[in-house]
């Protein structure tokens, strides 16, 4: 009997080895490779996938819950928004053509003299910040291009030089790494690890929080203009790049440096939930009494959200901040002006608002658009945050709108009433007012639509106090953000709108130039071309304009230079190893804060 059995089985080996053969076969041609990155496997969605080197993604979890994509735009023809995108992808192909033309080998173009400038270290950086543009547009030529030079790059500086800690996080080490997870190119993630080890000595501090800048040789630290402070938006914006890079390469020293920080924010004392712009290095602990969601503290309120969402809505501390946080800034920060009741977000110090606006602000309506969307929030809190969300990013569409070059100024002074006629309006207390009088109108304070007021000696209840436009992105972001969350056409246009009026006022014979002044048509150049431009802006304005939803946020978390990385599991073993604290598991080894 045994021996016939023996005999069985070794009539069925040639049909298990060719068994074998053809599942290795199979296997091993369906995993792409860097010239088979994995679009076109279904050419209406695809990255909907993820990336294709997901690593333990298969560890039990379900995806992060869906939620409803907006209608598709019905009314009017597909070739319309097609056509607008189709647009931007040759306005980045101008504006990087350019680059690699004249700039090549530098960080950034100067699109008037045609030369090359390294503001940021003179890695490439334009050639790095735009990779995962060149993908999401499918400029599949220019992506391969870069490959072989990334391949060779080492992030050397010489003595005495030092690399921006926050802007070479967010921009290099965000580009490389979203860059590899669309393409698969493991070529990227090895750069990836080998900056964010380089980086590593800025967090050799008495307390972890990062210095400004550091040498990627000596290791050698320096601090910034701020001396032994540091911006609250240089020490929160590194946790989603080095979260992802922990988890693609299991090196525990990058989780652990990045979570020491958020362990200071669990731990401060705030009044009134308020994180304030500067922290010493030398204590941990807040240096002054400023809030604010601009330049000091931007992307630190957004990776709050974003580190959440990143890690598939697990750690449930960094919700509790970021539900505080909004709560505060709604409470403290928003106000509408006198006369057209725009919705603007300032920032206070001892208690007293500036009633400056910044474009950079403008970001903040993308920001609580999203979290409305994706966060178990109460319906009110929702409500609430839709509503700031729309009213803002219409008062920055309205800057644009205003102003003669159709761009929006870098910052403004929000009008307040004048002196013995009361004071400015806390946007909070309209919105209760509103809703007292049985919601007249019925859209709250802030979000009803107002004439344009363009040019001179026109009552906009602000003055621009920086005229300038810079390229940046914050505007069409939020829109991009508003559009995927509401299905509202209208900021589509608004951005189609913004769109041509860059393509009208900045566009140079080799890129895109930053204006002087959007008081004048046709603005002045400035000889200046920053990377955000082709990582972010055309990007933004690129996926407002295709009917696809390229990168569906319930799969994909945009960094705030706009790399988007993929949202994923921490899987158990990770959760162990790093001492995650999660819904269900509270952290072993730190104090209850
Ligand atoms: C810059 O390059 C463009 C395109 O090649 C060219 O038309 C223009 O004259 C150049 N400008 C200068 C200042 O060299
Ligand atoms: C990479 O570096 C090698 C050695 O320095 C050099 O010969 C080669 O041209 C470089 N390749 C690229 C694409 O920059
Ligand atoms: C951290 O800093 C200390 C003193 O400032 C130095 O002795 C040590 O080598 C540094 N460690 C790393 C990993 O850079």
């Amino acid at each position: 009997m045994d021996f016939f059995r023996t005999r069985r089985v070794y009539r069925l080996l040639p049909v298990a080895v060719l068994t074998t053969c053809l599942l290795w076969a199979f296997m091993h041609f369906s995993v792409p490779d860097h010239n088979l990155y994995p679009f076109g496997s279904d050419p209406d969605f695809p990255f909907l996938g993820g990336p294709p080197h997901y690593p333990h993604a298969y560890d039990g979890h379900p995806p992060p819950p869906p939620f409803r994509p907006p209608p598709p735009p019905g009314h009017h023809p597909k070739t319309k928004w097609s056509a607008r995108a189709h647009a931007v992808r040759e306005a980045f192909q101008h504006a990087y053509g350019g680059y690699l033309e004249y700039a090549g080998s530098g960080d950034e173009l100067k699109p008037v003299s045609n030369e090359s400038v390294n503001n940021f270290n003179g890695w490439r950086l334009t050639m790095v910040d735009s990779l995962d543009t060149m993908l999401i547009m499918g400029l599949h030529d220019e992506f391969d291009h870069s490959i072989p030079i990334l391949a060779n790059m080492t992030f050397a500086l010489g003595e005495g030089e030092f690399a921006p800690f926050f802007e070479t996080v967010i921009r290099y080490l965000g580009g490389l790494l979203s860059a590899y997870a669309l393409s698969g190119e493991s070529i990227l993630l090895a750069r990836a690890d080998d900056l964010g080890t380089m980086l590593l000595p800025a967090f050799n501090t008495t307390h972890g929080l990062p210095m400004y800048a550091v040498n990627t040789v000596t290791g050698e630290t320096r601090s910034g203009w701020t001396g032994s402070e540091i911006l609250w938006a240089e020490a929160l914006s590194c946790q989603v790049e080095y979260k992802y890079l922990a988890h693609l390469t299991g090196r525990k020293e990058y989780f652990d440096a990045v979570e020491r920080i958020m362990k200071l924010m669990y731990d401060a004392e705030l009044e009134d939930d308020m994180f304030p712009t500067k922290w010493s290095v030398r204590t941990g602990k807040p240096s002054n009494d400023q809030f604010s969601v601009g330049a000091f503290a931007d992307s630190a309120h957004e990776y709050l959200l974003k580190q959440y969402l990143l890690t598939a809505q697990s750690e449930s501390k960094v919700l509790d901040l970021y539900t505080r946080d909004v709560a505060s800034i709604l409470r403290n920060l928003l106000y509408v002006t006198p006369n057209r009741g725009l919705l603007y977000v300032t920032d206070v110090s001892r208690g007293t608002p500036s009633h400056k606006f910044e474009h950079l602000s403008c970001f903040l309506a993308g920001m609580l658009a999203l979290g409305a969307h994706t966060l178990p929030l109460a319906p009110r809190d929702r409500e609430l945050q839709q509503w700031a969300a729309h009213g803002l990013a219409y008062t920055c569409w309205i800057t644009y709108a205003d102003s003669e070059a159709g761009l929006g100024p870098d910052e403004m002074e929000m009008t307040t009433p004048p002196k013995g006629e009361g004071e400015a309006m806390k946007w909070l207390d309209a919105v209760a007012e509103w809703e007292q009088e049985g919601r007249p109108g019925g859209a709250p304070p802030g979000t009803r639509n107002v004439p344009v007021a363009r040019g001179p000696d026109m009552e906009r209840d602000y003055r621009a106090t920086k005229t300038g436009y810079l390229l940046r992105p914050e505007t069409v972001e939020s829109f991009y953000y508003m559009w995927r969350t509401t299905g509202d056409e209208t900021w589509r246009e608004r951005g189609w709108a913004v769109f041509q009026a860059i393509e009208k006022e900045a566009k140079t014979s080799s890129g895109y130039a930053s204006l002087w002044s959007v008081l004048e048509s046709p603005a002045r150049h400035k000889d200046e071309m920053p990377s955000f431009f082709t990582a972010e802006t055309l990007k933004y304005l690129y996926l407002l304009f295709t009917d696809e939803d390229l990168i569906p946020l319930s799969h994909w978390v945009f960094n705030t230079e706009a790399h988007p990385l993929p949202v994923f599991h921490w899987a158990e073993w990770e959760v162990e190893r790093y001492d995650i604290t999660t819904r269900d598991r509270p952290a072993k080894h730190t104090e209850p804060y």
